[in-house]
């Protein structure tokens, strides 16, 4: 059935991948066959990104010196924060700004590989990038707070590097592994919008800059990454207004709205990653004593569930317990998004050079409806 036209691509197999699967039916993830709960709670961001750009899990002795390596790119160019600077400065939104300042990266890349033939040297770059987006968004927080950038420590992990840089001063134990899972957990996810469109510029046989510029672009979209924001603007909104979460809900359904963190393209059930934030949120509220975010998200799902629409497939994503999580970690709303492209970065990377290794160019095409035998009526005549 050559013609079937599939909407959206759904369901559509456009390549072999070894990166990561996803079940929708029994809500299972895995990354290189291991399941990521006990990825999450198990190994490091580090040891995740080793384990998809290079095949397995390292050793602690490889640990250590991919860490080391990684740790040591995170300097950006005085340029490049320049340009940060001026961006907010100008407002712009967190991951326009990201989008800008990723793609001008490459502008200082010592490799200066135009094209994406040559694996190592994408993986190379590839670690760069993954390295200073962190130093990018931190640095573009605080320059909008009116405070100067904090340089990069490389002592850190990449995730309390990461805090560190945001708010100047070292994440406790607590905060450091808590967003440390939180990257765990969205680095990589099959074929979704925004890998998918990594992989199509990296089809072309572009850079991994231009991969990953596109990914961020792909990402920034409501009904992609933008999700996790919208979800926690619900539950501000909702406290600003005093209003019960569920009657919001309701008030949300009969005006035809969506709601923010429910359903997803492959996902039939709860979303693993959910699961396993949800939990999280619940230690952080059970520990501080403040389970506001907690209590409202709990009675949206129950209610969700009663309704049916759980059982109809519209089940919580990732993203309906990660705004939470983050909001306790002191993270600003808008950067939520961004934070999510901070890890699936890890994800682009491998999947562009993975699909570069045996390159296919994406080029798909589309029913022709438009109209046929149109007359060319010249510009003066018509
Ligand atoms: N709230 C209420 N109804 C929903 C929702 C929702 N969040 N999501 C889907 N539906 C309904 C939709 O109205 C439709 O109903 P009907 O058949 O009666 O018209 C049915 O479910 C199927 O919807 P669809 O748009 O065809 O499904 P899709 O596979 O294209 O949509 C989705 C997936 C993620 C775009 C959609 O569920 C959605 O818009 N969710 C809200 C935004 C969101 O949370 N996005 C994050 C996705 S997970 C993170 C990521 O991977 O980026």
């Amino acid at each position: 059935m050559a013609d079937e036209l599939k909407r959206g691509l759904e369901g559509v197999l456009v390549a072999e991948s070894d990166l990561s699967y996803v079940d929708g039916e029994v809500g299972k993830l895995v990354y290189r066959g291991y399941d990521i709960e006990d990825l999450a709670r198990g190994a490091s961001y580090e040891e995740v990104l080793y384990l998809l750009w290079h095949g397995s899990l390292p050793t602690a002795a490889e640990l250590d010196a991919f860490a080391a390596d990684l740790a040591a790119e995170r300097e950006v160019d005085d340029d490049v924060i320049e340009t940060v600077r001026a961006l907010a400065d100008a407002g712009e939104r967190p991951m326009a700004a990201l989008r800008t300042a990723t793609s001008m990266l490459s502008a200082y890349d010592p490799d200066d590989d135009e094209s994406g033939d040559d694996g190592e040297a994408t993986l190379r770059q590839g670690r760069r990038i993954t390295a200073k987006i962190p130093t990018i968004l931190a640095a573009f927080e605080r320059v909008r707070q009116g405070e100067e950038p904090v340089a990069p420590d490389p002592d850190l992990s990449h995730a309390g590097n990461f805090l560190y840089m945001l708010t100047g001063t070292e994440p406790d134990a607590v905060s450091e592994e808590t967003f440390d899972m939180a990257l765990t957990l969205h680095a990589d996810h099959g074929l979704n919008a925004s890998t998918f469109t990594a992989m199509v510029i990296g089809s072309t046989m572009a850079d991994v800059y231009s991969g990953v510029t596109g990914g961020i672009g792909a990402l920034s979209g409501p009904l992609h990454g933008g999700a996790n924001q919208d979800v926690m603007e619900v539950l501000h909104e909702i406290d600003a207004s005093s209003k019960d979460p569920v009657q919001w809900v309701k008030d949300t359904r009969d005006g035809g709205g969506r709601i923010p963190g429910f359903g997803h393209r492959v996902y039939k059930v709860k979303d693993p990653r959910a699961v396993i934030l949800e939990e999280k949120l619940r230690d952080l509220a059970e520990s501080s004593g403040d389970t506001k975010w907690l209590d409202y998200t709990t009675a949206i799902e129950e209610y969700l569930t009663d309704q049916g629409l759980v059982e109809k497939g519209i089940a919580p994503n990732v993203d309906f317990y990660s705004g939470s999580v983050y909001d306790t970690l002191g993270i600003p709303v808008d950067m939520y998004t961004p934070i999510f492209a901070m890890s699936r970065a890890g994800g682009w990377i491998a999947h562009v050079a993975e699909y570069q290794e045996d390159n296919r160019l994406i080029r798909p095409r589309a029913r022709y409806t438009g109209p046929e035998d149109a007359e060319f009526v010249p510009i003066d005549e018509r």
